[in-house]
């Protein structure tokens, strides 16, 4: 099967195609999707240390099944971020355990179904578990400030968080972005760039109730300190480089919480399946139209030169929503040895 390796340099080759583990769903890949994890795994690969196959959101046809699986079948359409600590989807062929399995939305294209899993299950833990909002609604009047509105994970988490009733005020630094934030459905826009406390003070909303922060940790910690009213809580997604002074927190009782997307499959959780769970009522929320899909950009085929590119245009720090692959170069001499599947 084709597959693409980081050595760290991205390498186009052919590997065995894997056998499914009893709880493994082999998935025949259709598109992929990237995120700022590929890089940061690929940057983190070192000399001597053998290549890593990258990519955590992905989007295909079960092919075959474990022995202990009971939740999909060969020929189920599915969608998945996957686990951290096991070779990604850059592969025409790859396992993933079947409780971090979502159906594919059947309103969405191959690309738009690999842009869902990782952004949307960070969203949703985030605003649902972490913040321990009701994701079918009754926030009305609860405000909450997204730090990073128009990137794969605040687009994602603006919808479900105007879904869930909340007044949403989404940081943009852009014309494009802070139009893109509010098509989804932020209420106000702030810049990033731009002093946050007087932006959030003339509209009115500061203190704000709740913060997620899917931007820079440290950059934003003072200032969410400041904006956040007593008893808030702020949820944060990028680890921290430097100590940050927790007793800023203190005097206004503030709740922080950590969210990240993989650390169910990495600790083997005992609600690990939960995240199937997520990924099937986002599926649902497409396929009602409550959600709009996030992918604004599709490169193909899936090879190391286009996803080199990807990744590009992910360092520029300037994404507007999510950026996937779609379909496998065909086999050399032109005969694809896959059966043909409908590519939209
Ligand atoms: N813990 C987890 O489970 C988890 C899961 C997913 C992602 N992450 C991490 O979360 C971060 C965001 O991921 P993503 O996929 O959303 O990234 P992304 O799509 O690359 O984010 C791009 C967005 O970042 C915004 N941005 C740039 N500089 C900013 C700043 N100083 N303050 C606020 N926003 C800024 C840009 O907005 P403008 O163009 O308007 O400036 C752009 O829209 C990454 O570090 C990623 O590794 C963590």
């Amino acid at each position: 099967m084709k597959a693409v390796l980081a050595t760290p340099a991205l390498i186009d080759t052919e590997l065995p195609e894997p056998t499914p583990g009893p709880r493994d769903l082999l998935v025949r890949i259709e598109a992929v999707a990237v995120n700022p994890v590929d890089s940061k795994v690929r940057g983190a690969i070192t000399a001597g240390e053998g290549p890593k196959q990258l990519g955590w959101d992905a989007a295909g046809v079960v092919t075959a099944v474990g022995a202990r699986t009971d939740r999909f079948k060969p020929g189920d359409e599915v969608m998945f971020a996957g686990a951290i600590d096991r070779p990604g989807c850059h592969a025409e062929a790859v396992l993933v355990d079947e409780r971090l399995v979502g159906r594919r939305p059947a309103s969405l294209s191959w690309a738009e179904a690999a842009a869902v899993p990782l952004t949307g299950l960070t969203a949703w833990e985030a605003l649902f578990e972490r913040l321990r909002l009701d994701p079918s609604g009754g926030h009305q009047g609860t405000s909450l400030l997204i730090l990073g509105g128009a990137g794969g994970v605040g687009s994602i988490a603006i919808q479900l968080a105007k879904g869930a009733g909340l007044t949403v005020i989404a940081s943009a630094s852009r014309p494009e972005s802070a139009a893109w934030v509010r098509e989804l459905g932020a209420t106000h826009v702030v810049d990033h760039h731009q002093p946050l406390v007087p932006q959030l003070a003339a509209l009115g909303l500061a203190p704000v109730d709740l913060i997620a922060n899917f931007s820079d940790t440290d950059a934003y910690w003072e200032v969410m300190a400041e904006l956040i009213r007593p008893q808030g809580a702020i949820v944060a997604i990028v680890g921290n480089r430097r100590p940050l002074d927790l007793n800023l927190l203190k005097a206004k009782s503030v709740h922080l919480a950590w969210e990240f997307m993989f650390t169910r499959s990495q600790f083997q959780t005992a609600d690990m399946g939960r995240q199937g769970e997520i990924l099937d009522r986002l599926a649902d929320r497409f396929d009602r139209g409550e959600l709009r899909s996030t992918l604004c950009r599709t490169l193909g085929p899936i090879n190391a030169a286009n996803l080199e590119r990807a990744y590009g245009e992910l360092a520029s720090g300037r994404m507007i929503g999510k950026l996937a692959l779609s379909a496998w170069p065909p086999a050399p001499g032109g005969a694809d040895r896959r059966p043909p599947v409908e590519h939209r």
